[in-house]
């Protein structure tokens, strides 16, 4: 029977469209799912989104949408960006499928009958904006510590699962099972993470603030935490889709890919949920690093997205598949910029693999190699094809460690590559350019060795690039060990690095007049400024806002002397959340131009008084 492989990727929230951060994940999922049914597995791999919760509810309102529109909008956007990166997911999960949500509610009706979730008053500081509760430890001078604004006590009812309960257990777990967690330093942080008492998990939300979720069944005035809602996702789909392959059987899963971002969830919530209910906890969980930009973390939040499909349209899904797997090593961070991009385009599948295939083709034309007996010649030159055949069992070998052991595909792809580039230099050792007119039957075997050579090496690189290297190995033609190459085949062009206009970093993501407005531009006027203890680059201002007076820190100490603002008139973003920099609290920001060290504030004509609304 073959070996079972169960791989899955996060559901993603769907409050906004995929950015790069999301293709790796997934593009990674689909490499090694491709590759482990290269190696004779049966594989299930799964996909999809999360789509319930606070974050997803905003989304929807800010488009204008009920959230199940919403939901349905952005699942069909995610499900056409995925096939147009050959994504080949077997099932695209949807966290509001009703089966999903009836298998919610039976773990919790068993959990609850079970006595491991328990109702409790909670009392704690409130952050109404932020809607979070924060412990009296945790204020910034009283105020909430993330955006500084004032917090109410409250007392809540609310559910919790007993996780602290089962610490010890799974502590033991990680101990005794060495793939559970990794890479290793991801274990040796989860262990480090467990080294503190752990806390029972408040599970549920009450309904007054927060209705889109999966009702708790044994409550219907709470709906339950996201989180306890979409984990259960990677279980519920080898109970509700069958249609897609998915049994019991493939419980427990393989591998969940996840970034570092989710770690804790991952590895602590997830497998303590699970055994709790009654359920095997899966067998790893493998934390990526993030792509970065010079920004910092590339995400929707940061601003710095990259979108999959411009890196695609330009430069094919493949290409873009191919600098993915083989720029970042999982585990580690890794920088993405369109520069990047190209050198790694160039070097690896415009020289080395492209350029391979063009000359082999060019010289099979030229000396008219179709029309000379090579079956004869090949079938003699049985040393060369024994060799070839134990060069690709060791690739082959070597390829497996990669993914199977180590989960390395960036170093899967280097292997073939080294050959790929050996194949290269051969031929140049060859020089059938200089001597191919004096023995043509002997250059026909030896192309004809090399192209074999090159369509081994196309069928292993083809998890990575389904579609171009079937399009290599049908223009290789190889019929019975003989290639009928098609001239003129340029797999991947050469992109000449000065004709290219970097749109991806600069590109601005264009706003309707409804969002613009949500932000409320006003004029008001420096009463006073000073510098901030410990920042070189931080004025601390108060301004007059037509009767308002507020503080706010603005990035200008190096382009201003304090005294010289005094009496200007600003204009300032008046309902941006409040934040405390360097400990100062800051009510809003001014608007300045300049990108390098000066910057030059923005002020209105004339005298437009303070207050007054800027549209
Ligand atoms: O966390 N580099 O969803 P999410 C690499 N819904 N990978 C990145 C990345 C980056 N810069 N940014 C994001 C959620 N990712 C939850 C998960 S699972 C039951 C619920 C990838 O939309 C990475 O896989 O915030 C990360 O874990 C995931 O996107 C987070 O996606
Ligand atoms: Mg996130």
């Amino acid at each position: 029977m073959p070996k079972r492989f169960y791989i899955t990727t996060p559901l993603y929230y769907v409050n906004d469209e995929p950015h790069i951060g999301h293709a790796y994940t997934t593009i990674l999922a689909d490499v090694l799912a491709r590759y482990h049914k290269l190696f004779g597995a049966e594989v299930r791999f799964l996909t999809g989104v999360d789509e319930h919760g606070q974050k997803i509810l905003q989304a929807a309102s800010a488009a204008g949408l009920k959230p199940q529109a919403h939901c349905d909008e952005m699942a069909k956007r995610y499900k056409s960006i995925w096939t147009q990166l050959s994504i080949d997911y077997d099932v695209f999960f949807r966290t509001t499928h009703s089966q999903h949500k009836s298998f919610v509610q039976a773990v919790l009706t068993n959990l609850y009958a079970k006595g491991e979730i328990y109702s409790a008053e909670y009392a704690g500081w409130y952050c109404t904006p932020d809607e979070r509760f924060w412990m009296e430890k945790d204020l910034d001078h009283d105020n909430c510590p993330l955006c500084g604004r004032v917090v109410e006590h409250l007392t809540e009812k609310n559910y919790f699962f007993k996780m602290s309960a089962y610490q010890q257990w799974l502590i033991d777990w990680i101990y005794t099972h060495d793939d559970f967690v990794q890479p290793l330093f991801r274990r040796n942080e989860v262990l480090g993470f467990l080294r503190q008492p752990l806390a029972d998990l408040c599970i549920s939300r009450p309904k007054e603030r927060l209705s889109w979720g999966i009702p708790l069944p044994f409550d219907e005035s709470y709906v339950t935490y996201v989180w306890f809602d979409a984990l259960l996702n990677y279980l519920s789909a080898t109970r509700i889709h069958p249609d897609a392959g998915f049994t019991p059987e493939f419980w427990p899963a393989d591998l969940h890919l996840i970034g570092k971002d989710i770690l804790t969830t991952h590895t602590v919530y997830w497998p303590i949920m699970l055994h709790a209910a009654g359920f095997e906890p899966p067998r790893t969980i493998f934390a990526h690093g993030w792509w970065l930009s010079d920004k910092g973390k590339m995400s929707k939040s940061q601003g710095a997205v990259v979108r999959p499909l411009d890196i695609a349209a330009k430069y094919s899904a493949d290409a873009f598949r191919y600098v993915l797997m083989r720029e970042m090593t999982p585990g580690q961070d890794t920088n993405f910029s369109e520069e990047m991009f190209i050198q790694r385009y160039n070097s690896d599948l415009a020289n080395d693999l492209g350029n391979l295939y063009s000359r082999l083709a060019k010289l099979w034309e030229k000396f008219n190699c179709s029309s000379h007996p090579i079956d004869d010649q090949i079938s003699s030159c049985y040393a060369i094809d024994t060799e070839l055949a134990s060069i690709f069992e060791m690739i082959f070998e070597k390829i497996k460690i990669d993914i199977n052991a180590e989960l390395k595909p960036n170093s899967a792809i280097e292997n073939i590559m080294i050959f790929i580039r050996g194949l290269n230099k051969q031929l140049e050792i060859w020089a059938p350019w200089k001597t191919g007119g004096q023995n043509i039957s002997a250059l026909g075997t030896s192309l004809a060795w090399a192209f074999r050579s090159l369509d081994l090496a196309a069928t292993l690189l083809k998890p990575v690039m389904p579609s171009k290297m079937q399009e290599l190995q049908n223009a290789i033609g190889m019929k019975d060990g003989i290639p009928h190459p098609q001239p003129g085949l340029n797999l991947f062009p050469r992109i000449d690095l000065k004709n290219v206009k970097m749109e991806s970093h600069s590109r601005v993501k264009e706003v309707s007049i409804d969002e613009f407005s949500r932000f409320d531009l006003r004029i008001a006027e420096i009463i006073g400024a000073d510098y901030v203890e410990g920042a070189a680059k931080l004025l601390k201002l108060q301004i007059d806002l037509g009767g308002e007076k507020r503080q706010i820190v603005a990035g200008i100490a190096q382009s201003y002397a304090p005294t010289e603002l005094i009496g200007k008139r600003i204009v300032v973003i008046a309902n941006l959340k409040p934040t405390t920099l360097r400990g100062v609290l800051s009510q809003g920001m001014l608007l300045a131009a300049g990108d390098g060290q000066r910057r030059y504030i923005i002020q209105p004509d004339g005298d437009a008084p303070a207050g007054s609304k800027v549209k």
